[in-house]
């Protein structure tokens, strides 16, 4: 058996004559930066995701780092957010000098706690970023500092609620480029000017330079492959919530130890990862990858306790439901194309590791 946790080649290829029309396109038109493709990426982004401003970038990075240079963050200001995510979450804001300031994360849908949240702002906090993780959305917390959110890994997961999210289009994520590429999206007029802004060095116009910015840009050629993958980001997305579904129904059917938790379903779950809580989590990955099942771990240490966030004086111990996620998760292969044998190839193997 040989079940890749994402089979990067069988993406490409199901939409593979339109990724090659869209380069042919940017090709021919000689304009590799900026111009029509990456303004159409950017008008259709934002009719898709149902906001008025979406600004291309050149990663779900660089999309949170420009944000919090937007947002002037700096030396001596807080961000609190999620311990449990992608390093990016809160290395974007502490590149800028902020400190982050963690809460826990509610034990059962893994997203920032808002309650915790709010209980750790305070009137030093900048903003707060919550992560719709795994394709979850997160709850927000009723705080008067932006809220900015982290949708890496949620787009289309229904409509934006803070002030501006960041999205991420690595190759892996429910809408990927072909590379790094990743976008801010807002209602705010004067937010995606200012980050349009820092985008291009702070250019305005060329070589007049009103504030420090960086090169922050989409690709033409990653923006004209978005618009093709876009139009089938709605279908994709079906697919993905059809697959997990359908891991519930066969995990019912199992009779799994009641201790294995399934994520929690909510209407508006994008299934970016369909991510298990399992006891002896480690011990089951190796007999899964010894049958050729490939999974992975998301993630396996909480950013509290990474050695170079060590001066913000976190312990083992601080964040209990992210230390405990991290040592039980797994997130199971969900692409849009997995069929129905193999989910129940993959759900007999786990179940058969308990029995
Ligand atoms: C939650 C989260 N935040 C931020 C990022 C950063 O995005 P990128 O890899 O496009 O820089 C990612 C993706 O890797 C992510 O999953």
């Amino acid at each position: 058996m040989s079940v890749p946790f994402f089979d990067m080649a069988a993406e490409i290829a199901s939409v593979r004559t339109e990724i090659d029309a869209a380069i042919a396109r940017v090709l021919d038109s000689g304009v590799l930066i900026g111009g029509e493709e990456v303004a159409a990426f950017e008008r259709e982004l934002a009719v898709a995701v149902g906001v008025t401003h979406a600004v291309g970038m050149s990663s779900g990075t660089d999309a949170l780092h420009v944000l919090a240079m937007a947002l002037d963050i700096s030396a001596g200001d807080e961000v609190v957010t999620t311990p449990l995510t992608f390093f990016a979450t809160a290395g974007a804001f502490a590149r800028l000098g902020a400190r982050i300031v963690f809460a826990d994360v509610d034990d059962s849908t893994l997203t920032l706690d808002p309650i915790a949240a709010q209980s750790v702002c305070s009137s030093r906090s900048r903003a707060i970023v919550p992560v719709h993780l795994f394709g979850h959305p997160a709850d927000l917390p009723a705080v008067s500092c932006p809220i900015i959110e982290d949708a890496a890994q949620s787009i289309g997961g229904g409509a934006l609620r803070g002030l501006a999210a960041a999205f991420s289009f690595f190759p892996t994520k429910n809408l990927g480029a072909i590379g790094d590429a990743g976008a801010v999206v807002t209602n705010d007029a004067m937010l995606a000017d200012r980050v349009a802004l820092l985008r291009t060095q702070g250019a305005r116009p060329k070589y007049h330079h009103l504030a420090i910015g960086g090169n922050f840009r989409i690709d033409s050629l990653q923006a004209a492959v978005l618009r093709a993958k876009l139009a089938h980001l709605g279908q994709r997305t079906s697919a993905r919530r059809a697959r997990a579904e359908r891991y519930h129904k066969i995990f019912e059917a199992a009779h799994v130890p009641s201790e294995l938790r399934l994520p929690v379903p909510h209407p508006a779950h994008m299934y970016h990862q369909f991510v298990i809580r399992a006891p002896r989590r480690d011990e089951l990955r190796r007999q899964l990858a010894s049958h050729g099942i490939a999974t992975e771990v998301y993630y396996p240490e909480p950013l509290h306790l990474q050695p170079c966030l060590e001066q913000l004086g976190y312990r083992r111990g601080s964040f209990p439901n992210a230390e405990r996620a991290c040592n039980e998760v797994l997130a199971l292969p969900i692409q849009p194309s997995l069929s129905e044998d193999t989910q129940v190839q993959v759900v007999e193997m786990i179940a058969g590791f308990f029995r």
